[in-house]
């Protein structure tokens, strides 16, 4: 080995040592908190259609393998919704074609579209990102009275 391999080889253990000390010193020194997922905080943790007053709703889907949660939702006509979106598991979608609605479910990140409905009757609601072998019975309806 010669003094060059030598210097080089000192270096990175060197660099190596300090970067094995600024993670330890991150997750025990500085408390540092690792991020946690979307669907272990409110109003995530479950999906929900909230009501908030008459004729405007909130609607929290989680998407995961191969279902929506809430699975029924209605509401009345004339009802503005604002739907908020995500994933628990893998990338699906949330498409309902009648109304132009077209939205990943990305698992950490959390999609919106308001929405008024105004007919009443029973709007189709799709996954439309292929999500495994389930993917095709990953469906539900959204009943508007
Ligand atoms: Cu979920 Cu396809």
């Amino acid at each position: 080995m010669n003094k060059t391999e030598k210097n080089i080889l000192i270096v990175s253990i060197v660099f190596l040592v300090f970067l094995f000390g600024a993670v330890m010193y991150s997750v025990n020194g500085a408390q540092i908190q690792l991020p946690g997922c979307v669907t272990d905080v409110k109003p995530f943790e479950k999906g929900e259609l909230k009501k908030l007053e008459d004729g405007r709703y909130q609607l929290f889907v989680v998407a995961k393998m191969w279902t929506f949660d809430p699975f029924k939702i209605e509401v009345p006509a004339g009802s503005v919704v604002d739907i908020y979106i995500t994933s628990a598991d893998v990338v699906h979608g949330f498409n309902i074609p009648e109304k132009d609605v077209n939205v990943m479910a990305i698992p950490g990140v959390i999609g919106y579209r308001q929405v008024k409905f105004d007919k009443p009757g029973e709007y189709d609601i799709i996954c439309h990102e292929f999500c495994g072998v389930g993917h095709q019975n990953m469906f539900t309806k959204l009943v508007v009275k």
